[in-house]
């Protein structure tokens, strides 16, 4: 993957000023672990008109434009006027007035009436409303974006076109064993079998301090619908649900699979990236460990 280019001064600056803030108190920014991943995918892909949903005071906004090749343009959205303007003044300070534009409003009101191609999308909003901001811009991505069947990750990492992997958690137990979204194990092996790090991005509230060994993780089952049917966009652009499985086959939906700690290079966590060991967790976080439930 190309190497990103240096931040310019103003900019590194100012994320760094951002960065000691965020540590200070907590704010929910992208942060330096994901920004790193953002800032590698734009020097490989080399965005120039990008659309930010969610920009709290700018900081991935400051990432992103400036780490834009020449003539980037970023476009962000934000709901909250104070915060919008905050965007601005920050950008300003970074040196990416012409750069970067804020506009005010409900990403859901305010994304369908913006216009020109987009080729690179942040989102980081309300989660709920996702897919929804996805659809709005969607009839403006440029041709090329890539769709990648979620079943490839094996032969991706095979083929030296994944540098780590980087999955979340529902659940984790004390000694590090984590419950996600169901495939997340499938990952995990193909990982190790590619010497490929793989990471956990580890809120300490998903910890259960009174569990120790993830196969005592209770797994989700959902309502079989979800795999029997798909919806999708028909030729003529309506929406449409389709029935894909026979009416008379039960479906196993199991929502989660447990990802044993062995398996996991690291923990991403608000107190730094540390390895994924028991000893670990107890350590970034003696306040919680000490507290054995029954
Ligand atoms: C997690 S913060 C964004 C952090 C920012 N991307 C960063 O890393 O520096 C979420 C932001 O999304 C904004 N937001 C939430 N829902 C929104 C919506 N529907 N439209 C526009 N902004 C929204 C919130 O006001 C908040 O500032």
């Amino acid at each position: 993957m190309s190497r990103p280019k240096p931040l310019a001064k103003k900019a590194a600056r100012m994320l760094r000023l951002m960065d000691r803030a965020v540590t200070e108190w907590t704010i929910p920014v992208i942060g330096v672990e994901k920004g790193r991943v953002l800032r590698r995918l734009i020097a490989r892909h080399g965005p120039t008109r990008g659309i930010e949903v969610g920009s709290l005071f700018g900081y991935s906004a400051i990432l992103i434009a400036g780490s834009m090749p020449r003539g980037g343009r970023l476009t962000c959205v934000e709901q909250n006027d104070y915060l919008a303007k905050f965007t601005e003044y920050n950008a300003a300070a970074a040196g990416l007035k012409g750069r970067v534009r804020v506009v005010v409003g409900d990403a859901l009101r305010v994304l369908p009436m913006l216009r020109g191609a987009v080729d690179f999308l942040l989102i980081d909003a309300r989660k709920e409303d996702y897919l929804d901001y996805l659809r709005a811009v969607e009839p403006r991505l440029v041709n090329g974006a890539l769709v990648i069947a979620d079943n490839t990750g094996g032969h991706l990492m095979q083929h030296g076109m994944v540098d780590l992997a980087i999955v979340g958690t529902d659940r984790t137990t004390r000694s590090g064993d984590v419950a996600n979204k169901i495939g997340t194990y499938l990952k995990a092996l193909a990982a190790r079998d590619n010497n490929i790090p793989f990471l956990v991005a580890l809120p300490f509230s998903t910890i259960d301090w009174s569990l120790d060994d993830g196969s005592a993780i209770p797994i989700e089952e959902r309502g079989g619908d979800e795999v029997k049917h798909m919806t999708g966009k028909l030729k003529d652009g309506t929406i449409a649900t389709l029935q894909i499985a026979p009416d008379q086959s039960p479906a196993a939906n199991f929502g989660f699979d447990v990802t044993p700690a062995r398996l996991i290079t690291g923990f991403i966590t608000e107190r730094g990236v540390t390895p994924a060991t028991r000893d670990v967790l107890a350590t970034l976080y003696p306040e919680h460990a000490g507290k054995r439930a029954a």
